[in-house]
């Protein structure tokens, strides 16, 4: 008998387990344009909201993986390791961890993702240096990961391209935020890639798509479940995103606080980006270690820290860039800024860092629908983050768009920022960055 799509919505609306064969049927028909995408929307929001069995889970990502080629990488110069974060606002980590990794000696076949709800997205920023292409073919990337050591691409028609199709679609239907999309969309497109390990970075916190870290402790453990069934060595690391990480959101900003990372430099007039250099650090480290170039995580900081300090992490993230065509020296900045201020004395002591994602958004530097075109440069510099003292008057954030024709947009993100923002007059206690580490 015919599959029928409504009967599969349907059938998922009443919180019924599929079978593979109706995976098979929804994914590939949605695949190849047969299925269109208001039911595809219909069926997704039904998983969001009746989940799905970890038999289903499993069984989702292994028709999202073989909906395209899978990789091989057993024969490179070291174990082929990747890190995947959940999203995050201000998560700039994979531009800085993969030439450290790679310049460790790590292979590093990466596959990102662009930004999603009201999170940013690796691609979208590397898209900010000029010229610099997402797009390589398989035979090209595979070169580049021979001959470099390492590789930053999207998803292509031949690898993965569900979770290419279904990602876009989940980022602007308010479908993000479930376990067994979030699951079967990471774990399908890292086990394409050809890896042999993999380090999650499982956010949680006011600006993660899972709130609190029980949540995210449950979507590590099952990522890490899918990784074992695969023979992927997975450790996870649950880490604190109740505030943005590093000073700047926004793709060309975010571009520009890496490159001073990987320098030791500045940018935009400060270096205070301690956060994101440690958790890159420590990321990275974990990659070394699974990598099998260190014999535990810290000996793999220790290594990572060496080749920020020798420049050579530095060397290999122009390499990247040279190879895919970008342009680091014509990185676009922003021409017009806005300054908005603190409206009373205290200490930052909450923010809600989803709203900050969405200001961000709302500048241009994310998309509101799947056909938006994002302004590269726009985004917001934070000045003040979570514990730190300031004065009625001083500055909080600034607001960058491209030039003073996006300035209409100010208003919006002007208002989200100041509401996302609490200040109160006693210091709050920090939270470490990183909550826990695991590994399967
Ligand atoms: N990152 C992904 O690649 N997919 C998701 O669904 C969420 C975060």
């Amino acid at each position: 008998m015919a599959l029928l799509p409504a009967e599969l919505i349907k059938k998922k609306r009443a919180g019924l387990e599929h079978t593979r064969e109706e995976l098979q049927f929804l994914v590939g028909e949605f695949v190849s344009g047969a299925l269109p995408e208001y039911q595809m929307s219909a069926w997704l929001m039904a998983v969001y909201f009746k989940g799905m069995t970890s038999r289903e889970t499993a069984m989702l990502t292994e028709v999202m993986l073989h909906s395209g080629r899978v990789l091989d990488f057993s024969r490179a110069r070291s174990l082929a390791v990747d890190k995947h974060s959940t999203g995050g606002v201000g998560d700039k980590t994979s531009m800085i961890l993969a030439p450290i990794a790679a310049a460790a000696g790590v292979t590093v076949p990466m596959i990102a993702g662009r930004g999603l709800g009201h999170t940013g997205g690796t691609l979208d920023k590397l898209e900010a240096i000029p010229g610099f292409s997402v797009s390589l073919t398989l035979d090209q990337f595979e070169k580049q990961v021979s001959s470099l050591g390492v590789s930053i691409i999207g998803q292509t028609a031949e690898i993965c391209p569900a979770d290419k199709k279904i990602y876009a679609l989940r980022d602007v239907t308010a479908t993000v935020e479930s376990l067994p999309l979030i699951c079967a969309s990471i774990m399908s497109k890292k086990i394409a890639e050809g890896i042999g390990a993999l380090v999650l970075d499982v956010k949680f916190g006011s600006g993660a798509f899972m709130k609190t870290v029980e949540q995210a402790d449950e979507l590590a453990t099952k990522l890490m479940e899918i990784g074992a069934a695969h023979g992927k060595k997975v450790a996870s690391l649950l880490t604190n995103m109740e505030q943005p990480l590093g000073r700047f959101i926004g793709n060309s900003l975010e571009i520009g606080e890496c490159v001073a990372i990987l320098r030791g430099d500045e940018f935009m007039g400060r270096s205070d980006f301690e956060d994101c250099r440690d958790l890159s650090l420590q990321l990275a480290g974990h990659m070394i270690w699974l990598g099998g170039l260190a014999r535990s995580a810290d000996e793999g900081y220790a290594k990572a820290v060496a080749t920020l300090e020798d420049g050579s992490a530095f060397r290999k993230f122009e390499d990247i860039c040279r190879a895919q065509g970008g342009d680091l020296s014509a990185l676009p900045l922003p021409k017009h800024a806005h300054d908005v201020v603190a409206p009373a004395d205290g200490f930052v002591s909450a923010i809600d860092t989803e709203q900050i994602g969405y200001a961000a958004l709302a500048l241009g530097a994310g998309r509101l629908k799947s056909s938006d075109t994002l302004d590269l440069t726009s985004g917001i510099e934070i000045h003040r983050k979570l514990g730190e003292e300031v004065r009625k008057g001083e500055k909080l954030y600034t607001l960058f768009v491209r030039d003073a024709s996006f300035a209409p947009k100010i208003a919006d993100a002007s208002a989200r920022v100041l509401s996302a923002t609490t200040i109160s007059l006693q210091k709050p206690k920090l939270a470490a960055l990183i909550a826990k580490s695991k590994i399967n």
